[in-house]
C-alpha cells in the first residue's frame, strides 16, 4: 500500500536537527560547547534543536539551555520507573534532569549491547508513557545493502520496534534512518538512496497508521551527516533533519548543519 501523496500539501513536520555526542565531553567541555550553541543558535524558530550528551553532562547542559530553543536528549534509557538494576538510568530521572528527548535503538546499541526489537520496543513505550519524544533509530549493514535488503530489513525494524504503540503515541516519535555503513565512516547515503528510505519508512507507518501519521511523521537521516553535504541531503522531500554523531561535537560545524540551506 502506498500512502496518500496529496496529504503532502496539507501535513507540515517537524524539522529536527540532532546531535548525539555518544561518548564524549566531561561537563566541563559540554558547557563550553552548548554555549557556542546557544549563542549563534539563539534565532533560530523555524526548527528544532536538539543536543544529545552523555548522562553525566545532562543536568548541567539542561540547566545552561533553560529557556532557550534547543532542547535536550538522552542515548538511552532502561525501561522501567526505578528499581534494581545496577548502571542503569530511568525516564523519570531523565525527566527530572530536563531531557525531553531520547535516542533508542542506536545501532551501536543493538551491535554491542545485543539490544533486539523487543527490548527497543519496551524502551520506547516506557519513554511515551513518561511524555519522553523518542528518536527511534533503525538502519541496515553494509551487507544487508549489498544483497539488496534494505527494505526489507528496515521495515521490520519499524514495525517491531512500534509495535502497539497507538496512533496517538506514535506522533510523539520522530524516526531516523541510520545506514550501518555511513555511520563514522565518512560514506554517507546519497540524497537519493537516503530519500528512497525514508519513503519506505513512511510507507510503513501508512500501514500501520494511515496516511495522515506517515505525512507527520519526522524521518531524519543519520550517518555522517557534515556540512559539505548537509544541505543537498535536506533538499530531499522525504528527509525531515539529521541525527548527527562526529559533526555534532564541534560548535562551528553543528551549528553550520542546523542552519542548512535549500
Ligand atoms: P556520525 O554518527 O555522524 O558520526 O556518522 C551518526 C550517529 O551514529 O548517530
Amino acid at each position: 500500500m502506498t500512502y496518500d501523496d496529496s496529504l503532502e500539501d496539507i501535513v507540515t513536520r517537524r524539522i529536527i536537527m540532532a546531535g548525539n555526542w555518544k561518548m564524549y565531553k566531561t561537563v566541563g567541555e559540554s558547557l563550553a560547547l552548548v554555549r557556542a550553541l546557544k549563542e549563534s543558535l539563539a534565532g533560530v524558530s523555524d526548527r528544532e534543536i536538539v543536543v544529545c550528551p552523555p548522562f553525566t553532562a545532562l543536568h548541567a547542559v539542561a540547566e545552561a539551555l533553560r529557556g532557550g530553543n534547543i532542547q535536550v536528549g538522552a542515548q538511552n534509557l532502561y525501561p522501567a520507573e526505578e528499581g534494581a538494576y545496577t548502571g542503569e538510568v530511568s525516564p523519570r530521572m531523565l525527566l527530572d534532569v530536563g531531557c525531553q528527548f531520547v535516542i533508542l535503538g542506536h545501532s551501536e546499541r543493538r551491535q554491542y549491547f545485543q539490544e533486539g526489537d523487543a527490548f527497543i520496543n519496551e524502551k520506547l513505550k516506557a519513554a511515551l508513557e513518561y511524555g519522553l519524544k523518542p528518536i527511534l533509530c533503525v538502519g541496515e549493514t553494509l551487507e544487508q545493502r549489498e544483497q539488496g535488503r534494505q527494505r526489507s530489513v528496515v521495515s521490520a525494524q519499524v514495525g517491531r520496534d512500534l509495535e502497539g504503540v497507538s496512533a496517538e503515541a506514535v506522533k510523539q516519535v520522530a524516526i531516523a534512518y541510520e545506514p550501518i555503513w555511513a555511520i563514522g565512516t565518512g560514506h554517507t547515503a546519497t540524497p537519493q538512496q537516503a530519500n528512497e528510505m525514508h519513503r519506505a519508512i513512511r510507507e510503513v507507518l501508512n500501514g500501520l497508521y494511515g496516511g495522515e501519521i506517515a505525512q507527520g511523521t519526522s524521518i531524519l537521516y543519520g550517518g555522517s551527516v557534515k556540512p559539505g553535504n548537509v544541505d543537498e541531503l535536506m533538499a530531499e522531500p522525504d528527509v525531515d533533519g539529521t541525527l548527527v554523531g562526529g559533526a555534532s561535537l564541534e560548535a562551528e560545524s553543528f551549528i553550520r548543519i542546523v542552519s542548512f540551506q535549500t
